[in-house]
């Protein structure tokens, strides 16, 4: 019984470490890997010399160029996927598996790739779609619309803004909709929770189901 209490209090230190409402110590924090220098934001973003985007400030890694990647095929889309956007290309240039974490700030050397669950691959075709357009347009009952999706100009999140506002990047889906790479509070680095009071939380966010 002592040894049983003991593991769980032990697994709930653990547990809580990992879901902490910062960056450190999640899954995002490499300042304990050999490449990073002990630092956390530097695989990530620098002081100096920044790649340029709006989707991030100060970003210290490559932006791929050209995507390619296969897209989600749909069942009953309504919208179109695209290539992802910039937003999302931030996140695949670790998590496509095609760039070495260590590749930051000039460095093309690197040689370690992400792997297992975490690696997306360049098939996004099993993955939630992202670049797709979604604005009123696409909510409704006519032809090319979705009866299914709240108005995201109008339903608001439970983090005090619209769905536009607090979820979309210029009106799209993209890794950052669902995600915040600094917070994992939630687990999975999510936004909002996604079993609390009312199961689903953060799909039924947008999903009217
Ligand atoms: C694994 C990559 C990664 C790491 C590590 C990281 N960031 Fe970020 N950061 C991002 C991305 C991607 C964005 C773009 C906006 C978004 O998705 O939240 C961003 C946005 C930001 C922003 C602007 C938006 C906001 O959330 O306020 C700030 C400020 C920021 N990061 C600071 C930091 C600091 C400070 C650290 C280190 C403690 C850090 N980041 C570590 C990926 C990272
Ligand atoms: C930020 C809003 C948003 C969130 C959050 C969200 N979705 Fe979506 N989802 C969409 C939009 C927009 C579409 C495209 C719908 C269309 O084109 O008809 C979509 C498409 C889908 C599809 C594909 C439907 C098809 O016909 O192929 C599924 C399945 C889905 N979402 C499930 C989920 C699940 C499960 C979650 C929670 C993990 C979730 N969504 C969270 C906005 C969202
Ligand atoms: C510097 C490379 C890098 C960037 C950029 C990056 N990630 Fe990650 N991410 C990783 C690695 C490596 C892991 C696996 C960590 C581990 O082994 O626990 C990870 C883990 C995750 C996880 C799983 C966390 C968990 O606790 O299960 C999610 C979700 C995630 N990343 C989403 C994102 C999103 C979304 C973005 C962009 C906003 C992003 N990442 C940007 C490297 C990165
Ligand atoms: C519609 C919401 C949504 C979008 C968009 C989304 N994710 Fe996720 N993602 C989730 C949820 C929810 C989980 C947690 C799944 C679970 O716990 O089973 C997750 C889990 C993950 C994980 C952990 C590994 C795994 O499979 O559980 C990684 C890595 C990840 N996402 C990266 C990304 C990246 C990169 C993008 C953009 C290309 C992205 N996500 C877009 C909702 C989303």
């Amino acid at each position: 019984m002592k040894f049983l209490s003991s593991t769980i209090l032990m697994l709930a230190i653990v547990g809580s470490v990992a879901m902490g409402q910062s960056i450190v110590n999640s899954g995002h924090d490499f300042s304990g890997t050999g490449w990073a220098g002990g630092e956390i934001c530097v695989p990530c973003h620098t002081p100096h010399n920044a790649t340029a985007t709006t989707d991030a400030p100060l970003w210290n890694r490559a932006i791929p160029g050209t995507p390619s990647y296969t897209l989600y095929g749909g069942y009953d889309m309504q919208s179109t996927p695209s290539q992802p956007g910039t937003a999302s290309l931030l996140c695949l240039s670790c998590h496509d598996g095609s760039v070495a974490l260590e590749n930051f700030g000039g460095v093309t050397t690197g040689t370690t790739v992400i792997t297992g669950g975490f690696d997306l691959t360049s098939d996004l075709s099993d993955d939630h779609p992202v670049g797709i357009t979604y604005n009123t347009a696409l909510v409704g009952t006519g032809t090319s619309q979705d009866a299914e999706l709240y108005d995201p100009s109008v339903k608001t999140t439970i983090l005090g803004g619209t769905i536009a506002a607090d979820l979309l990047v210029s009106d799209k889906v993209e890794c950052s909709s669902c995600h915040d790479p600094h917070n994992n509070q939630h687990g999975s680095f999510l936004v909002m929770d996604n079993s609390g009071a009312n199961g689903s939380d953060l799909c039924l966010t947008c999903h009217n189901k």
